[in-house]
This record gives C-alpha cells, structure tokens and sequence, in this order.
C-alpha cells in the first residue's frame, strides 16, 4: 500500500499555489452577522503547517467548512469570524468562504472540485477533523495534485494509530454523549482492542435500560437496545453508572441511585459513579475520552465531567481525548495542557479508531506523487 505523502514529499514548493484543506469548523457565538468565535484552537492547530509552506515561498489558500449551512450561503455560517483571526496569526495567507456554500461539497462534484484547484499547484490535507467525509474538497484535488498531508493530520494519525495497533495495557476507552447510535460502531470495534469501556453521558439510559433498570424520562434509544444487550454479553467490561444526578418529575434536582423514578430525567453521573470511573482511569495505562458524562454546560450537571476530566489529566496513563465536546470540556476545565494529545477530531477519531483509514487518508496515497 502506498504511504501517504508527508509535506516533504512536496519538494520545492517556492512560488506555487497551495490549496490546504483545514478544519476551522470553530465554535461560535452571538447573532448570526457578528458571530465571535468561543474558541480558536483548530486554527491554531494548522499553523505548523501554513508556517512551513509560507515560510518556504509557497502561496497558500486555506478553505474549510463551518457548521452544516445545507448547500446555501448564510451569514450565520460565513468565515469572515475566522478570516479575521486567520489573519492576525498567518498574515497573508488566503481563505474560501465556506466550502458548504456549495452543495457541491458535500455532494462530492468534480465540477465543484475543478472550480477549486483551478490555478492551484498543490494540495494539503491537514482537516483531520473532516478527513472522515467523502466530500470534494477532501477526496477531490488529490486525484490530480501533488498531495500531502499536514503536520496536523499526520501527527493525529500517528497518536490514534498506535494507540489503535500498540497500546499500552489496560487500554480503558471512556464514552460518553447523548447518542448511544453514533457510537455502537466504534464500541463493537473496540471491544477487541481495549481492556474495559467506561460508559456515561446520555449514551449510558439505553445501556442502563438494556440492564433492566428503569430510565425515567432520561434520553433513551429503545431500538438501540438489543445491540446494547449484545455488547454488554461480550467478553469487555462495560462500566455503567451506579448512581445519577437529574431533575425530578417536578423538575427537582436531585441524586438518584440506579433506578430512576418515573418521570425523572438524568443528566450526569453522581459521585459514586464518578469515583469508581476515577479508580479504573488512574489504574490504566492507555486512555481514551470521547464524549462528556453529563450536561457540563450547566454548572448543576458539570461534577461528573469535571471529575472524569481531572481524573485524565491525572493518571499516569497516555491520554487522549477526542475532539468536540470533550475537548470542549477540557478546554471549560482549564486541563488541556495535562492530557497528552487533544485531539481535533470528534466524528473523525472514532472513526480512525474504528476501521483505522479515513477517506482523506486513502485519497491522499492515491495521488499522484504517491503512486
Ligand atoms: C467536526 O466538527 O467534527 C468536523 O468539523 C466535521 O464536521 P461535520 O460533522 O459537520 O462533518
């Protein structure tokens, strides 16, 4: 199989025209036409790669998607928030408006992809958080450009690669969320590679209702419970919550044990559960976090996150924690700098982690300076 290409794999890149896919899918806030941005770390996490191909007399075009603006242009999703911020920390460097303007994207047209590498010479993959989507600007340029990856998508790939072939054991992979569906996949998967899940979040109701023990009003995937049933049969572990902080049906809140009352809505782990998470985090040698324990964005709901979270800044484990909401909770914790690789990916890492390629990934060996 063909390596995919690193930026060395360029040459000489002085004078050309480099398109760089980026992922500055950054999260925002505020009326739709003074969107500010909440937090720039994908931005900053593509500089390495800008700075080695400006500093080498490239020319570079970055373009991205924002949000899922459904194939039409709107000020909601417009780039000019990051075109601004883009600018204070690359200067001179040129950015698309939002690739999902165009339905073409997503729909993975070569009409659209031609448009985009018209007067391009080069192109760089550094989007790992959008390397799992077919789309035209992921899969596209490299069918005719000299192609690379970034240090970006390269260093996410080796980090989840050899956590993925090589862990070191007790591997604990941690989960959390609100959807048990987006995640089953990856479960199944791991369930060969890792040495015990902790599950929480959402996600945890439809596993807690495959155990027989009533949910209340919590999120729950009732067609998702068999597949649960299953997983819990299989040879992995399966740590689920022994205790639930909610709101009662009176909207009360409250800590319940592990059956929850009719009408009551869960919406965190309790202390209990957290603790016995800790315990199992600290004694591992490998972890990886996707998905929060609970409603952290409201301070009533945080404790269980907030405890996983230090619980991974702690451990002696290598540590990694996929994008998103995670990271996000991280970031909301001021423990990003103790874990060992954050990374930029959500959807994107559970996948790599999963079938270990993406289809950013395969496009990019089958360039042509790959070949
Ligand atoms: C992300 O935020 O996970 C990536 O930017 C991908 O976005 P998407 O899920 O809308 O494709």
């Amino acid at each position: 199989m063909n390596r995919v290409p690193a930026l060395e794999d360029l040459g000489d890149v002085s004078g050309k025209r480099v398109l760089v896919r980026t992922d500055f899918n950054v999260p925002m806030e505020g009326p739709d036409d003074q969107r500010v941005i909440t937090d720039d770390f994908r931005i900053r996490a593509a500089l390495p790669t800008i700075e080695y191909l400006t500093s080498r007399g490239a020319h570079v075009v970055c373009a991205s998607h924002l949000g899922r603006p459904k194939g039409a242009p709107s000020a909601k999703y417009s780039m000019e928030p990051v075109r601004k911020r883009l600018a204070e920390l690359a200067p001179g460097v040129d950015l698309l408006e939002n690739l999902r303007f165009n339905p073409g994207e997503e729909g993975n047209d070569p009409t659209f992809v031609d448009d985009l590498i018209r007067g391009i010479d080069m192109y760089v993959n550094d989007a790992f958080g959008a390397a799992h989507r077919s789309h035209a600007s992921i899969v596209g340029p490299p069918r005719t450009l000299p192609s690379a990856a970034g240090r970006l998508l390269h260093r996410e790939v080796e980090v989840l690669g050899d956590m993925r072939e090589k862990p070191k054991r007790p591997f604990v992979a941690v989960l959390g969320g609100a959807k048990v569906s987006d995640k089953l996949g990856v479960i199944e998967a791991l369930q060969q590679r890792v040495d015990a899940f902790i599950i929480g979040g959402g996600m945890c109701f439809t596993f807690l209702a495959a155990q027989g023990y009533p949910v209340g009003d919590s999120i729950c995937e009732r067609d998702q419970i068999e597949t649960c049933k299953q997983l819990l049969a299989g040879g992995t572990p399966i740590h689920l919550p022994e205790d639930i902080i909610g709101l009662d049906a009176q909207g009360v809140y409250q800590t319940f044990g592990i059956r929850l009352p009719e009408g009551a809505k869960g919406l965190d782990i309790g202390p209990g559960s957290a603790a016995a998470f800790t315990d199992i985090i600290m004694d591992a040698r490998s972890v990886f976090w996707n998905g929060p324990m609970g409603m952290f964005e409201d301070p009533r709901f945080a404790s269980g996150t907030k405890t996983v979270a230090q619980a991974v800044a702690d451990t002696k484990a290598f540590t990694v924690v996929g994008g998103g909401d995670s990271a996000a909770a991280l970031a909301q914790f001021k423990l990003e700098s103790e874990v060992d690789h954050v990374s930029t990916g959500g959807g994107a890492s559970l996948e790599f982690l999963e079938l270990g390629d993406l289809p950013g990934l395969a496009a990019l060996r089958g360039a042509p300076n790959a070949r």
